[in-house]
């Protein structure tokens, strides 16, 4: 049966742990997934991928159903995140890039002046609607297992588009940022209308939660976080509110942000995401340091942990709950993606402990 194009196909998940801690409510567990829990870590993965370049099976619904249930079978995770990467916009949008193994997202022509910027091209909805057939035929077989939806934010786009692959120091994007702000916030104010529209079509086709990834914003002062980032990234947080209401969780995470989580919450994220390095109890201080209202926060086991034997992976997993337990909403999570070596019998455990260790408790 196809739906009108106005009807929302998403579907009404009340008792989802994921959810209900999202929204600051009491689930019957703490709800558990992993970032990158699609991916190399599992040997089902790499024979699904064999032979097909990573941004192709990104637009190919059939890999994309397959790959993103993948470690919800595997695992028994509280939800699933769609396999798919920050860049497919904007390489569904026509920009010139690959995504290299080992490497990263690398950009034939890098972004570096006014005229780049201005012949970036804006991502329409039919050129991601292999993503949007993919998520609706996974709503369907998810069942009551929520579809958390993704995309990058600008600045860790930039970063890519002006780099023109990984960095460590950012040192090109700085430059453009502070030497040219026009042409920054040109750049930004393109790459946040391309992400907008992506979650948006994502939403439409039935997501029940999204999370903006902002991973290299860390790098960041807090000062040049307000003033060359957040605006946008707000447009986007801000856009996505208005376009589904309160009833989709906006989950923002960045690695190295300890300093810039109060930031982040502002941009109009409904859920915080943390890294390994500030504990949830003080994320949770600094994010409602008068306690009026207990954040929700979503984190973060070192994922180099899970390579230190299961009496350790324990022992931080149950230090990690313990810190959680002071916010509105904790949703599991590690502190960075899933390492491709992982062990996954591993995170099958860990997800095994979260559950068994937080139900009835919260
Ligand atoms: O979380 C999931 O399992 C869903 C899928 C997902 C991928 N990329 C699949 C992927 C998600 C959420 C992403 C997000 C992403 N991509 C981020 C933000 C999250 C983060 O890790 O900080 C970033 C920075 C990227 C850019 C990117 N894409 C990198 C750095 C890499 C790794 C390159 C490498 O080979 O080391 C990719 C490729 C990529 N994205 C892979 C997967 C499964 C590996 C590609 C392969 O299997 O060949």
């Amino acid at each position: 049966m196809s739906l009108p194009a106005n009807v929302s196909n998403r579907r009404q998940l009340d008792e989802a742990p994921l959810l209900v801690a999202a929204r600051g409510g009491t689930p019957a567990h703490t709800p558990v997934w992993f970032m990158r829990q699609a991916g190399r870590s599992l040997p089902e993965y790499r024979r699904t991928r064999e032979g097909v370049p990573m941004l192709r099976a990104c637009l190919t619904p059939d890999l994309v159903s397959e790959i993103t249930m993948q470690p919800v079978r595997r695992h028994g995770v509280d939800a699933a995140i769609l396999f798919s990467d920050i860049v497919l916009p904007l390489y569904a949008s026509g920009v010139e890039l690959d995504i290299v193994a080992g490497t990263g997202p690398v950009v034939n022509r890098p972004v570096r002046g006014a005229a780049d910027v201005a012949a970036l091209p804006a991502l329409r909805a039919e050129q991601v609607e292999g993503v949007a057939e993919a998520v609706r035929t996974l709503v369907a077989e998810l069942g009551a297992t929520p579809l958390i939806g993704f995309a990058g934010a600008p600045f860790t786009l930039a970063s890519y588009l002006v780099e023109g692959g990984p960095s460590r120091n950012h040192e090109r994007t700085k430059a453009l940022m502070h030497s040219e702000p026009e042409t920054w916030h040109a750049l930004l104010g393109k790459l946040a209308e391309t992400t907008l529209e992506f979650l948006r079509v994502q939403i439409d086709a039935g997501v029940d939660a999204v999370q903006l990834f902002d991973s290299w914003a860390g790098a960041l002062s807090p000062h040049d976080y307000a003033v060359y980032v957040q605006p946008h990234t707000n447009r986007i947080l801000r856009g996505v509110a208005e376009h589904s209401g309160e009833e989709v969780p906006r989950i923002h995470f960045g690695v190295g942000t300890g300093e810039l989580l109060t930031a982040m919450r502002d941009s109009g994220a409904s859920v915080v995401g943390v890294d390994w390095r500030v504990p949830l109890d003080r994320a949770v201080n600094r994010l409602d340091p008068q306690q009026h209202r207990p954040p929700v926060v979503q984190g973060n086991l070192d994922p180099a942990v899970l390579f230190a034997g299961w009496d350790a992976v324990r022992s931080e997993t149950e230090r990690v709950l313990a810190e959680g337990r002071s916010a509105g909403g904790h949703i599991f999570n590690l502190g960075h993606g899933v390492l491709p070596d992982t062990d996954p019998d591993v995170l099958t455990r860990i997800v095994e402990l979260v559950h068994s260790s937080s139900a009835g408790r919260r």
